[in-house]
């Protein structure tokens, strides 16, 4: 789906700013090299650490930085009059170096789609490209032109608050997404950085910038094949995360960013550190003063200083101190200035200050953001097939403060978002069932938090009232994102009461539950039959709530992310490694908890439909495979029911004997169809056997011969379909492995 697919995208959208391309075509990399070198050559020392300076609009920032050229590049600019008036002083500095202007794009500009994690539960790199580059278009559309996205850190721990900005825990899904992300920011008009480099998403206990354990192997295997994936995809920058890995600050970290990055990977763009990261270093205890941490940064490979104000303080006394070699400073400037020319902000015009980024949310992106959202709502539960609102039901009762709550639905990094562009879900039941009759009632029951439950007779009474109850809770905005780890995942407040409550009031229930992350539901599972989370839709969270829930659209998301019974089951993630005590249901000294199921509520990969698809006939091409060859698997998907509906195929492996522990089961291809009511399709799927083996600690990847397990189905409890032989064991040294094979996306 190409933006021109949307029905009725006006000129204004096609006019949008887009000039950036970014990836040089054969021939033109050459002449963007003479050109860095040229102006590189006369650059001053003061001249060559401005180009390395990220500083945010507003103190410390003096304007008269920009045209000293103290200030390379800016960020939180998100206005054309900012941008033109920091265009306008870059043009009298004595090299006339345009700035980069960064922001923090993950899910729209003004426009707001469904959060990352969310967005992941379409399981479709073409809506995750589409929903990118609707971002893009808005935020360049104002001359912002580098958004600090898309957010690589897989995350097998929903504690930790920022899951919500990623793709959840698996990393053929997180590379394929996130290639898919730089792709879309990029053809919306903005350079992509990749962060956070790396490990973040695995931080002890799930707290937020706390200390990360991964063994190398396991950085391989499973949290760096996003961000290799965003290398190959053309992003432009990376973020150094904050966090230490294995007791070394990412920050300062020369293995992830130079061994792994630059001379494993060939990444030749920049890198920036994360907010005053480098400053950070002091707090790490790996350096006395901003002196040290600069020059340990830089020596690290962290090109440019976000908001730390190190670099440009002390890096020129370093370099005179002959404490960091002036060419290490001159390859960062490169890095920096191979980057602008690419984008081609040397040679683009000034932003046009009559763009307001109130021409946003149009019909357009309000459409776009509905289809998207839609596509992301996981069916977790529906006994009885409560759901869709039957034709029957004359009144419903809207109970629950999510209901209406314009600022959480647009969730954690909402950009230039205005609440008020915001359509409730309460808003947008009322027009889908107002307009065929239906009575809408509503109740909040408690507030946003549910500390207060003064409301809940009102809400039993609207329920009684009613044929059917819509109930909306979860996690409001502030409980999710960046600082907002928590150690009871359980539906805040007292959300379980209020719920039980309504359960008992007689009449069928659907709860829709907004959030960033899993949350623990408890009884509620039990008494609530029908139960679809939303995550945070965005925008137009009433509109696509609304055509899910009376099934003028059939859901079809699936969860990227394991959903936990309890907090204490954290970290919790579906391809695990086997134990030498698999779990026994009457044997207590085997894998499992004396107080809490062993298996999560609802697995990674599951989601219902409004319908039933069946999977047979399944064909393997090979039963031996070797070197450069794949494994194929066809089979034919039936939609079995009576509505048209979507199904996410996935396939799963398991290399049940090898020389090292390989996990249970691992994802290696998905892929979603389309199927009308009675419709069969055929399905074929491809694994390269470059991504049927691990790593060693030094990057090498190693495929041995043997037996691999295969699994098809429509969730990561598949069904097996047979095995496959790999008939000689090889191995693939770091520089010569690409992300496509990496990751096993088929391209
Ligand atoms: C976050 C980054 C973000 C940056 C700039 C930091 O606190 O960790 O992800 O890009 O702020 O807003």
């Amino acid at each position: 789906m190409r933006l021109s697919d949307v029905p009725g995208l006006t000129q204004l959208t096609l006019a949008l700013a887009m000039t950036a391309t970014f990836l040089p075509k054969a021939g033109a990399q050459e002449a963007i090299e003479r050109r860095v070198n040229d102006l590189l050559a006369q650059m001053t020392l003061e001249e060559k650490v401005g180009q390395l300076n990220l500083v945010s609009h507003g103190p410390p920032l003096r304007w008269e930085d920009i045209s000293e050229g103290k200030a390379g590049a800016l960020l939180n600019f998100n206005s054309a009059q900012d941008v033109a008036r920091a265009q306008a002083l870059a043009r009298q500095s004595r090299l006339k170096i345009p700035p980069l202007f960064g922001l923090d794009v993950l899910h729209g500009f003004r426009t707001q789609f469904p959060l990352p994690l969310g967005e992941a539960a379409a399981f479709s790199p073409r809506i995750s490209r589409f929903a990118s580059e609707w971002a893009a278009r808005e935020a360049s559309y104002v001359g912002v032109n580098w958004t600090f996205a898309p957010m690589a850190d897989l995350s097998r721990d929903s504690r930790w608050g920022r899951i919500v900005e990623g793709f959840g825990e698996d990393p053929t899904l997180g590379a394929a997404l996130t290639a898919a992300r730089v792709e879309g920011f990029r053809a919306g008009g903005l350079a992509a950085a990749a962060k956070h480099f790396a490990g973040y998403g695995a931080p002890q206990g799930g707290r937020d910038y706390d200390t990360t354990y991964i063994p190398r192997a396991e950085m391989y295997d499973t949290y760096l094949p996003p961000f290799r994936a965003a290398v190959e995809a053309g992003t432009a920058s990376f973020m150094a995360a904050f966090n230490a890995l294995n007791g070394e600050p990412s920050t300062a970290n020369p293995w992830l960013l130079t061994d792994v990055l630059r001379k494993q990977w060939g990444f030749d763009g920049f890198v920036t550190s994360d907010w005053v990261g480098i400053g950070e270093l002091i707090n790490h205890g790996i350096a006395a003063d901003g002196a040290e941490a600069a020059r340990k940064a830089i020596l690290a490979g962290v090109d440019m200083d976000m908001m730390g104000l190190l670099y440009i303080k002390h890096l020129p006394d370093e370099v005179r101190a002959g404490r960091v070699p002036e060419s290490v400073v001159d390859e960062s400037v490169r890095r920096v200035l191979r980057t602008k020319f690419r984008m081609g902000l040397f040679d683009g015009p000034d932003i046009d200050t009559s763009h307001l980024d109130s021409a946003f949310p149009s019909p357009e992106s309000r459409q776009a953001a509905r289809e998207v959202a839609r596509e992301t709502f996981v069916l977790l539960q529906n006994r009885g097939d409560v759901l869709p609102i039957p034709s029957s039901v004359r009144s419903v009762a809207v109970v629950g403060p999510l209901a209406d709550a314009p600022h959480d639905q647009m969730g954690p990094h909402a950009a230039r978002g205005h609440k008020e562009d915001s359509v409730s879900i309460l808003e947008g039941i009322r027009r889908r069932a107002e307009g065929v009759g239906i009575a809408v009632r509503h109740a909040p029951a408690c507030d946003l938090f549910c500390r207060d439950t003064a409301g809940l007779q009102a809400a039993l009474d609207a329920a009684k009232q009613s044929d059917f109850v819509i109930a909306v809770f979860g996690e409001p905005q502030e409980l999710s994102g960046e600082a907002a780890s928590r150690a009871h995942m359980e539906l805040n407040g007292k959300q379980i009461e209020v719920l039980e409550a309504l359960a008992k009031a007689g009449k069928p229930v659907a709860l829709v539950i907004m959030g960033g992350r899993p949350q623990i539901l408890g009884p509620v599972a039990e008494s609530i039959p029908s139960i679809l989370m939303a995550w945070y839709p965005g925008t137009e969270a009433g509109p696509a709530v609304a055509d899910v829930l009376f099934g003028d659209v059939n859901p079809s998301g699936k969860l990227p992310v394991t959903w936990p019974r309890a907090t204490g089951q954290m970290p919790i993630y579906y391809n695990r490694l086997p134990t030498g005590r698999p779990t026994l249901p009457n044997n207590r000294f085997t894998l499992h908890y004396i107080d809490e199921e062993i298996t999560p509520l609802y697995p990674f990969g599951w989601g219902l439909s409004y319908t039933r698809f069946a999977y047979s006939d399944t064909v393997m091409a090979q039963k031996q495979i070797g070197e450069g060859e794949m494994l194929e698997v066809s089979l034919t998907v039936k939609n079995t029911g009576a509505r048209d509906g979507q199904e996410v195929v996935q396939l799963y492996t398991r290399d049940p004997v090898a020389s090292r522990s390989r996990p249970l089961r691992e994802l290696k291809a998905f892929e979603k169809i389309a199927l009308k009511a009675g419709e069969a399709k055929r399905v074929t799927l491809q694994v390269p056997v470059e991504s049927l083996g691990f790593h060693l600690d030094d990057g090498t990847y190693l495929v041995e011969a043997g037996t691999i397990q295969v699994f098809v189905g429509g969730n990561s409890l598949a069904e097996p379909v047979g095995d496959v032989e790999i008939v000689k064991t090889f191995r693939i040294p770091p520089m010569e492995r690409r992300a496509s094979a990496a990751t096993g996306i088929v391209q």
